[in-house]
């Protein structure tokens, strides 16, 4: 059988890594600012993480929520409190688009309603309803329920005004900080609108924090800075450091049945033991600081440099957006100076490295960048 190919190729191939860096199976060596899609949270093999996977997996790997998980409690009780949210009940699923699935189901189940408001340039996954929500005519299908989705600017106060006027909102879903998009950054004020609009005409405020969440921008999620609550938040990603997990935090106002919720893998034993992990490594190691500290020095140092157009985002989510096309900017970095970044096409290089990225890690990369731009 041939394989399918996700993404275009470019022939590297990942046979080892350890904390910021890969090692290609030549041997070669690469500074990892991407994460894999912004997956890697704590860097790569983590020893607290390795070991914590491995215990379990010699205890049980696997059962499914037909029996109890205690692991699953623990989870809940850590994500509760680090995040903020002591009050929110976890749902525990695979993938961020699974989240969202359920995060939009969740809020038509509540208030009997079918319209969703999205907003331009957002991503939000590639299951049925995530991917109708999502701003990118290419990957939607003809059996995608696009006819609920109300796209709008993005922070844009009077466009959300009018259509809550106009519809019977189900829901408002939002990045906090659009990833794939280019990495714009939701306004406070735009947030506490949606906020607003959402209890005056009982809708579902939900914040997209697959990309953007778990600390990367030096908050735990990205919509923390306009100091507003959301009803569901969704998170993936650096949930698991690289282990499927993605999960839904569901607010007080919002009381799901049983049969609303479910899935075969979602919170099996493996899964938690990893997402617990990456939050007793993100506790331990104060990493939502650092993510701050070293973000906000990173962004600093990216506004001196010449021939950009804009730096864009917080802590270590962060675009450089271009005047050209990024993809001789990015093959340059990988091939020349080894170092992974991502992209948002045409002309944003988006950089989401580890939490624990130190500043040494960060001067290696503006130098490759400096050299690029200049
Ligand atoms: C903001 C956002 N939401 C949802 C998703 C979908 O997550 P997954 O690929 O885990 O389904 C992504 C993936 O890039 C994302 O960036």
């Amino acid at each position: 059988m041939k394989l399918f190919d996700v993404y275009p190729l470019n022939d590297i191939c990942i046979a080892k890594a350890s904390g910021a860096y890969v090692w290609d199976d030549k041997g070669e060596k690469y500074l990892d600012f991407y994460g894999g899609h912004a997956v890697i949270s704590i860097g790569h093999t983590h020893p607290h993480y390795v070991k914590r996977i491995e215990d379990q997996l010699h205890l049980v790997g696997f059962y499914s929520n037909s029996v109890k998980i205690p692991l699953q409690t623990e989870l809940a009780e850590k994500l509760g409190r680090l995040s903020g949210k002591e009050d929110y009940q976890l749902f525990l699923c695979n993938s961020g688009a699974e989240a969202n699935e359920n995060a939009l189901k969740l809020a038509s189940f509540y208030n009997g309603r079918k319209k969703i408001i999205a907003f331009k340039k957002a991503f939000h996954g590639r299951t049925s309803l995530a991917v109708a929500a999502t701003d990118n005519p290419h990957i939607i299908a003809p059996v995608n329920q696009t006819d609920h989705i109300i796209f709008l600017p993005f922070n844009d106060d009077i466009a959300l005004e009018e259509a809550f006027r106009q519809n019977e909102i189900s829901s408002v879903i939002i990045e906090g900080i659009q990833g794939v998009g280019g990495i714009h950054v939701a306004t406070n004020t735009f947030l506490q609108k949606i906020r607003w609009l959402c209890d005056e005409y009982n809708a579902v405020f939900i914040a997209d924090s697959v990309q953007c969440g778990y600390g990367r921008t030096g908050k735990f999620y990205a919509h923390d800075f306009a100091g507003v609550h959301a009803d569901i938040y969704s998170m993936a990603k650096g949930m698991g450091n690289g282990f499927p997990i993605g999960a839904i935090s569901i607010s007080p106002k919002i009381k799901p049945k049983h049969f609303m919720l479910g899935t075969t893998f979602g919170g099996n034993h493996l899964a938690c033991a990893a997402a617990l992990a990456v939050l007793e490594v993100i506790e331990n190691e104060e990493l939502i600081n650092n993510a701050k500290m070293v973000g906000d020095y990173l962004i600093n140092e990216l506004i001196k440099l010449p021939n950009i157009i804009e730096v864009r985002g917080k802590g270590l989510m962060i675009g450089i957006e271009l005047p050209n096309d990024m993809n001789n900017v990015k093959k340059n970095l990988l091939f020349k100076h080894r170092i992974f970044t991502g992209e948002a096409k045409p002309n944003v290089i988006r950089l989401l490295p580890a939490l624990n990225i130190t500043k040494t890690e960060a001067d290696i990369f503006l130098q490759a960048i400096k050299i690029e731009l200049s």
